[in-house]
């Protein structure tokens, strides 16, 4: 059995890391405080700063003018293309806009379209909440569309048939960071003539979309979480470049039209990605959000998936090793292939544990009933940085202080 990584090691491999200079476009949070919740708002990148005063300064000088005189418009397409490499895809196949959760939407409603004569789309039931209430609500408002879900251990191959329009999966599960197979679940869905949805707001920018080379047909994320476009950033879509002249988008606006400044009367789809548009963009959330996708043009996406999975493979090592003190287990897949974004522990200590370990500035997450998030992030963090937050939490679960009334009422924002 390999020895226990010491601190000394984590130094060494921080100093042999070949993305060692990321953290340093990033703006530092709190002094003694370890950020690990990538899973929910990612850090700030510095070229943010400058992007929104130059945002601010075209609002007072430019106002209208801006549509036309600045880059404005063209920011959702930008992003996207500066986005793809990260995600596995053609930069003419993904777009920045909107919510995750109305991107669901647009992806449904185009694979129903897409498949007249099917009824079914097959999910999970603990598949993120947002996920499911979009497809009831397109389910109620459509008709004739049925939504099954299976439970956990219910084989999802099994479940595609004939009748499905599609298989609308979550990569990654927001409770344990299991992570499902692209390739081999997109392709049982072709077996079957059925389109494949993948939400990967919970992998993106952390483990490989891989969306072209599984041939996956329509996908959304968050821009907030590991890709690190700030709280509230708009998200992505992608629809697999074979798609899109079949796409008439049902959540049909004017700046996804083929001509909007000409004001016609009837809907026409613009060319591409950009019938995926709705309304006006929000420009100052772009300006934000292209400070990181700015770092992730930069990247080489294979670095960081790799050491996407060390992170994570470290901290397991180190609860394994009882590091994380004693009753701490590791509640996501061991074998990094299998694990997304975060790592989530077990502590019969929940949500308790996760507020001691706030006040003691380490940032985590909770998640019924017991799951307690790490979410990594290759480009902010360093080896040091999971030593010291295992070793913080150690300290924390042997003491007990945990256990002390004011922290009862740890909630799971
Ligand atoms: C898997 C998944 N999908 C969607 C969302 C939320 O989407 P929205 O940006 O529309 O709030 C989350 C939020 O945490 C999520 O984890």
């Amino acid at each position: 059995m390999p020895a226990s990584p010491t601190r000394a090691d984590c130094s060494a491999r921080d100093a042999a890391d070949p993305l060692r200079d990321l953290p340093a476009r990033f703006v530092p949070g709190e002094a003694g405080t370890l950020y690990f919740d990538a899973n929910s708002v990612g850090a700030m990148p510095l070229a943010a700063r400058a992007n929104l005063a130059r945002i601010e300064g075209e609002w007072q000088r430019l106002r209208r003018r801006g549509w036309s005189e600045s880059d404005w418009l063209a920011a959702p397409a930008r992003l996207g293309a500066k986005l793809a490499p990260i995600l596995g895809a053609g930069a003419d196949e993904v777009i920045v806009c909107d919510t995750t959760s109305l991107n669901l939407f647009k992806t449904l409603a185009a694979a129903v379209a897409l498949r007249p004569g099917r009824h079914t789309i097959v999910s999970e039931a603990a598949t993120f909440p947002t996920d499911l209430y979009v497809a009831q609500g397109l389910a109620r408002f459509r008709g004739g569309v049925t939504l099954r879900l299976l439970q956990e251990g219910e084989p999802i191959e099994a479940a595609i048939d004939g009748d499905t329009i599609a298989l609308y999966l979550s990569q990654v599960d927001y409770r344990s960071a299991r992570r499902l197979d692209i390739h081999a679940l997109t392709r049982a869905a072709h077996d079957k003539g059925a389109l494949a949805i993948w939400d990967l707001s919970h992998g993106a920018g952390a483990v490989p979309g891989d969306l072209d080379a599984a041939g996956v047909d329509l996908a959304v994320g968050c821009g907030y979480k590991y890709l690190c476009g700030g709280p509230g950033a708009p998200a992505w879509i992608f629809a697999a470049r074979r798609l899109h002249d079949a796409i008439v988008p049902a959540l049909a606006g004017w700046m996804g039209h083929a001509d909007t400044f000409a004001f016609p009367l009837d809907y026409a789809p613009a060319p591409g990605m950009a019938r995926f548009l709705v309304g006006t963009p929000a420009v100052i959330a772009n300006a934000a959000m292209e400070a990181a996708c700015d770092i992730w043009a930069s990247v080489d996406p294979h670095a960081v998936f790799a050491k996407h999975a060390a992170l994570g493979d470290l901290l397991i090592a180190l609860v394994d090793e009882g590091a994380a003190g004693p009753g701490v287990g590791v509640a996501s897949p061991r074998d990094a292939a299998q694990r997304g974004g975060f790592v989530a522990l077990r502590h019969e200590g929940g949500a308790a544990l996760v507020a001691a370990l706030g006040e003691a500035g380490i940032v985590s997450s909770f998640r019924p009933p017991d799951s307690i998030r790490f979410g990594l992030s290759a480009l902010t963090h360093r080896y040091v940085e999971i030593f010291d937050a295992a070793t913080r939490l150690g300290e924390i679960v042997a003491s007990g202080r945990w256990r002390d009334p004011k922290y009862r009422k740890g909630k799971s924002i």
